[in-house]
């Protein structure tokens, strides 16, 4: 007799033959409905609140972005004008965090030091207790303004600079940068890093997004879960390859090397090529095309070592390209070129995965708020493959 398609007397979900359905990874599965992203993998195009990322990279700036991820609308002049002088006004640290910070082994790594400061601003939230909508908005807008003090002050802590207030004439990406290297950014230099937030800002169901909602699905804290979700962001298969996909243009060392590199180390599968491959994208990620045209732009106006990354970056991915791993459906993603415009702004790799933070906070917080709106807790099951009813045997008689 044919079998149902569903939970069976275990509560694992069978299917027609009933063998219990497992999915590796979660891969295809969804876990909710959302209004918040779409992602077409198979054409590559990425949809924010229905918006194409074309036009939000175009047109739109991090604040609006961010505005149109958390309230779901874009907003009017007014509204816009409120939620960015909200973020300014949100941008200090307390000194309690700025000890902290001096605290920290200067060799740390900052996406671990950023966790840890979001984890302790936690502590002291004034709202740490208000779990109402209003509540939660508040502290979702104190930690992305926070955070990018964080990343700065880090910075200039270990290399022993003096710590540059926050400036309330400057926007988010301008303040940033004000903030990391001690003097106002070019107007290019603002743009180019505020493109990157907005690119970075969403990408739907991913692992640090999914990370941070099942920590809220418990009705644990909003800093629980930005906690959870920058841990998860920091494994390089997800917002650490872009700093690793730096080292890997490092160790080819110059264009004359990639090929060699690529056929020792990727055709043989010695090792994966970073910033290649993802899990819902089998074609080029839309978001990597306008990271590698800004890429371009920045090689070809700076010059020296940006232009060697970009060369190395451009003669790589030809050859990937060209290579069996497109048959695989494994194309450009955006952790490959973003590196090399960060890298034009003067900052060091080390802080690339902190700048993905920076910005997908945004994100995290989008999914948190609509999830919790209609909680329910997040617990999916394992199929148990192991022995059971062993007898338990005293320690001095085992073998
Ligand atoms: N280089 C070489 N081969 C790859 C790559 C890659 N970058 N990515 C996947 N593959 C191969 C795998 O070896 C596997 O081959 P097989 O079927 O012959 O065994 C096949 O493609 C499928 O790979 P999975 O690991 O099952 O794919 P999954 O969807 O689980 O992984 C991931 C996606 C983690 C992004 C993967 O493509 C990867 O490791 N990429 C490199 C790291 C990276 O760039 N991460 C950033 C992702 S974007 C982001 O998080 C912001």
């Amino acid at each position: 007799m044919a079998r149902k398609v569903g939970p069976d007397e275990q509560g694992w979900c069978v299917d027609v033959s009933g063998e219990p359905i497992v999915n590796k990874g979660l891969r295809n599965v969804c876990v909710d409905e959302s209004k918040i992203c779409f992602i077409d993998g198979s054409s590559g195009r990425l949809f924010y609140r229905g918006y194409r990322i074309e036009d939000l990279a175009k047109y739109s700036c991090f604040e609006e972005t961010a505005y149109l991820l958390i309230y779901g609308k874009l907003p009017t002049r007014e509204e816009l004008n409120n939620f960015s002088d909200h973020l300014k006004e949100e941008r200090e640290l307390p000194d309690s965090a700025i000890r902290i910070l001096k605290l920290i082994q200067k060799d740390t790594n900052p996406i671990e030091v950023l966790r840890t400061v979001v984890s302790f601003l936690g502590t002291i939230d004034p709202d740490k207790h208000d779990r109402s909508r209003e509540g939660r908005h508040r502290k979702a807008i104190r930690l992305i303004a926070k955070i990018p003090t964080i990343i700065a002050y880090t910075y200039r802590i270990r290399n022993e600079l003096e710590l540059i207030s926050p400036d309330p004439t400057l926007n988010h990406a301008e303040n940033f940068l004000y903030m990391f290297h001690g003097e106002k950014p070019s107007s290019s230099s603002a743009k180019e890093l505020d493109l990157a937030l907005i690119l970075y800002a969403e990408h739907e169901n991913n692992a640090s997004a999914f990370a941070a909602v099942v920590i809220a699905s418990t009705l644990s804290d909003y800093y629980s879960a930005i906690v959870g979700g920058i841990g998860a962001l920091r494994g390089f298969l997800h917002g650490y390859a872009i700093v690793e996909a730096m080292n890997q243009f490092d160790e080819i060392g110059t264009p004359d090397n990639v090929e060699k590199w690529f056929n020792e180390g990727i055709l043989t599968g010695r090792r994966r090529l970073i910033g290649f491959g993802h899990r819902v994208y089998k074609t080029y990620d839309p978001r990597a095309k306008i990271f590698r045209e800004c890429a371009r732009k920045c090689a070809k106006e700076n010059g020296g070592n940006i232009r060697k990354y970009y060369e190395i970056a451009k003669k790589l991915e030809d050859i990937a390209l060209a290579s069996k791993l497109t048959e695989k459906g494994i194309y450009t993603n955006v952790d490959y070129w973003s590196g090399i415009v960060f890298y034009s702004l003067g900052i060091p790799p080390a802080f690339y995965c902190t700048l993905f933070a920076m910005a997908r906070v945004v994100g995290w917080t989008a999914h948190i708020l609509e999830y919790i709106e209609n909680n329910k807790i997040i617990r999916p099951r394992y199929y148990y493959k192991g022995e059971i009813e062993k007898k338990y045997i005293p320690i001095d008689e085992r073998g």
